[in-house]
């Protein structure tokens, strides 16, 4: 079987450590790409931290990573959209339950992606712009789209399906929030967001009419007088605290649905702990009872709440709905930027770990990219 180098987990809370790995093989739905460049997520370093109480399944040695942009060398069987040779970006699923993350990660030189979950790379995007774009954009669409969460109407073809009304987007400078934000007015829906105020004009050239300070006393106030009398037709929570704040302003404005994407309780000083027993219990403890309290804060207020999956959509019409239609066109129409913005943090699969170190250390607007 033909070799590559891969940034494998070899045990969980181990450093990554590049090492010879088998380059997979595409089954009949997947395509085979050569990496070029890939993305780095909180997940990453969550999984790599906490993976054995978060991610049970997950055996080691293991590839992470879940942002990939790079070429087509080898198509499955079944492959109708891409041709060996052309350039794509799309999202690796390989640390989900029950997929391999051998085959599927995307730290290492050759990865299969399915053909559901890649687009074709635009000429006028780089492939360190592209891998910027999977698990932020598919987490968005997930939560804006998927019928159990605020199961809005996807753009057909580039046209809002959308009958207007208010999108709350709390956490806009976050790399879901800058796709939430995008997608949320491809399809026909005003924004209303919150950022830090160095970004609130990013957030505001991304779509959203509103950007609030976060971390502001009166952000749910100023939130709440600048939807006015708008329809509410749901909430994305992104970021520390966000989910509270999320159930005040749809309490106030009669919003019905919340997407939830972030744990109440960061577990970036876990992941730095030398051992995850007995520090895990506290704070996995504090998770357990917020999101209890706010659970039940939500119901009480008629507020249908869920935890968003980013990558649940490879199981259902979200996944090619996004990835063979609304991605495509809404890059011809220069609907969707490639957000947060790329910088490139290491050269090579040696530099990923450092590239996680950084991201769990803090990040503001910008993703941290890997040429690979
Ligand atoms: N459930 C899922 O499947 C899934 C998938 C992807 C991500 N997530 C979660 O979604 C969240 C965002 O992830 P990401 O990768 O998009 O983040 P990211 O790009 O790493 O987010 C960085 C940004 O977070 C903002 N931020 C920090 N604290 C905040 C707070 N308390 N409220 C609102 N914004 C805050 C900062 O904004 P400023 O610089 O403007 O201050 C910073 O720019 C994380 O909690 C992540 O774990 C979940």
């Amino acid at each position: 079987m033909p070799v590559q180098n891969a940034a494998v987990l070899p045990t969980p809370r181990a450093r990554l450590e590049v090492i010879a790995a088998d380059i997979p093989q595409p089954a009949a739905d997947e395509i085979l790409v050569r990496v070029h460049a890939v993305a780095i997520n909180p997940v990453d370093w969550v999984i790599q931290g906490t993976s054995r109480v978060t991610y049970r399944w997950l055996r080691t040695p293991a590839v992470l990573g879940s942002d990939v942009a790079g070429e087509v060398v080898a198509v499955g069987s079944g492959v109708t959209r891409f041709r060996v040779g052309q350039r794509v970006f799309g999202l690796a699923t390989g640390t989900d339950r029950g997929r391999d993350p051998r085959r599927e990660g995307a730290f290492q030189e050759y990865t299969v992606l399915l053909e559901r979950l890649a687009a074709p790379t635009p000429d006028a995007l780089s492939d360190e712009e592209a891998a910027v774009f999977p698990l932020g954009v598919s987490t968005a669409a997930c939560a804006l789209f998927q019928p159990g969460h605020l199961g809005l109407r996807m753009p057909i073809d580039g046209t809002p399906t959308g009958n207007g009304g208010v999108v709350v987007v709390w956490g806009g400078s976050t790399s879901v929030g800058m796709n939430a934000v995008q997608l949320a007015r491809a399809a026909g829906y005003d924004v209303v967001s919150t950022a830090s105020p160095r970004n609130a004009a990013t957030v505001r050239s991304l779509g959203a009419d509103t950007v609030v300070d976060y971390s502001s006393a009166s952000a749910v106030d100023d939130l709440v007088s600048a939807i006015g009398g708008r329809p509410v037709v749901g909430a994305v929570a992104l970021g520390a605290g966000s989910t509270d704040a999320c159930i005040d302003v749809l309490r106030r404005t009669g919003g019905s649905r919340l997407a939830m994407a972030s744990t109440p309780v960061s577990l970036a000083d876990l992941v730095g702990r030398r051992r995850l027993f007995p520090a895990m219990l506290p704070v996995f403890g504090r998770i357990g009872l917020t999101t209890a309290r706010s659970t039940l804060r939500a119901r009480r207020a008629g507020i249908r709440a869920g935890f968003v999956w980013g990558s649940s959509l490879r199981d259902d019409e979200v996944g090619p709905g996004l990835w063979g239609g609304v991605i495509p066109r809404a890059l011809a129409d220069g609907n969707l930027r490639p957000m947060p913005e790329p910088l490139v943090v290491g050269e090579g699969l040696a530099d990923i770990q450092g590239a996680l170190d950084r991201q769990r250390a803090g990040v503001s607007a910008s993703k941290l990219v890997v040429r690979v």
